[in-house]
């Protein structure tokens, strides 16, 4: 095995199985198995192919899962029904609302009217503020399960400089305040769309994050040589030399930057399977009432 790439789908294979023993041992002590939610409001694609992932993730470590299904023309009154409804359903532990939402719909207040114990999205005002202030919430998916990589593959991160790029709510945002945090202990520069001297930044950097959605965006000039390069981004490039007419590819440049760093996340098989294993995580918290107290 090369140990330069940081093998996201092995870690998350482990993390698969310490929580399929988890869910057995409720099961073995006559607890219901722990029971995600998904709610997807119109055709979208991409929010098809990703709630059919997570419902392939919840079978395979033996949680329950359900998919509610809303034609694209809901109101946004009809989906605020539906949330209430998961909020008072004593059989469902957490539940997302898969985004975006059409546009005729407010996310935000959709998004709010989550009951925070349930929201294993950590997308709640609630969960956002909870996690800045470094009280028990649900973290967000992504920003979760790449600290569990940086956790799992031995990664110093104490007094070094991490680079993330991109501000988002889901990723950057969340990304640089988990690893200011005390115990992680890195220094954190935050780069967006208006940073000045970009590529003279990302240089500095022990751990680059990558997370700004433009593939290929980071170039090996911009990596410093022994440096460690997460990459977030899930770009579908057409491709008709492979099978499926498409290849995946990430917001680095990986097959140049691979030859710089001292380790690196491949595209797909890094952060991508990590995701999925956070939202599993979370909804094992919540059925088990670990950051709310259950009612
Ligand atoms: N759309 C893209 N990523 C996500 C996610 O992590 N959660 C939800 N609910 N929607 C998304």
């Amino acid at each position: 095995m090369d140990n330069k790439i940081i093998d996201g789908k092995l870690i998350s294979d482990q993390i698969k199985k310490e929580i399929a023993a988890e869910v057995a041992d409720m099961i073995d002590h006559g607890k219901p198995a722990p029971h995600l939610a998904a709610v997807i409001v119109g055709e979208d694609g991409a929010s098809q192919t990703y709630v059919s992932s997570k419902e392939k993730a919840c079978h395979s470590v033996g949680m329950t899962s359900s998919v509610y299904r809303l034609p694209a023309k809901t109101t946004e009154q009809e989906l605020l029904d539906t949330v209430k409804f998961l909020n008072e359903d004593p059989e469902i532990d957490g539940y997302i609302i898969q985004l975006p939402l059409p546009k005729h719909i407010d996310e935000d207040k959709v998004i709010n009217a989550i009951k925070p114990s349930k929201d294993v999205d950590g997308f709640t005002s609630i969960n956002v503020g909870r996690l800045q202030l470094g009280l028990p919430c649900f973290v967000p998916a992504t920003p979760n399960g790449i600290m569990e990589l940086i956790k799992r593959s031995g990664i110093d991160t104490v007094g070094k400089d991490v680079v993330v790029l991109g501000r988002s709510n889901i990723v950057g945002t969340p990304m640089a305040i988990l690893m200011s945090r005390k115990g992680i202990d890195s220094t954190v520069t935050l780069c967006h769309s208006r940073t000045k001297n970009l590529p003279e930044i990302c240089r500095r950097a022990d751990i680059l994050v990558a997370a700004i959605g433009k593939q290929g965006f980071v170039t090996a000039d911009m990596v410093k040589p022994g440096a460690v390069v997460i990459d977030v981004g899930i770009h579908r490039i057409e491709d008709p030399n492979s099978p499926k007419g498409y290849k995946i590819l990430g917001d680095v440049d990986y097959d140049e930057v691979y030859k710089v760093a001292s380790k690196i996340t491949p595209v797909p098989g890094g952060v991508g399977p990590m995701t999925i294993v956070s939202l599993l995580q979370n909804t094992l918290k919540a059925a088990k009432g670990k950051i709310y107290p259950k009612e």
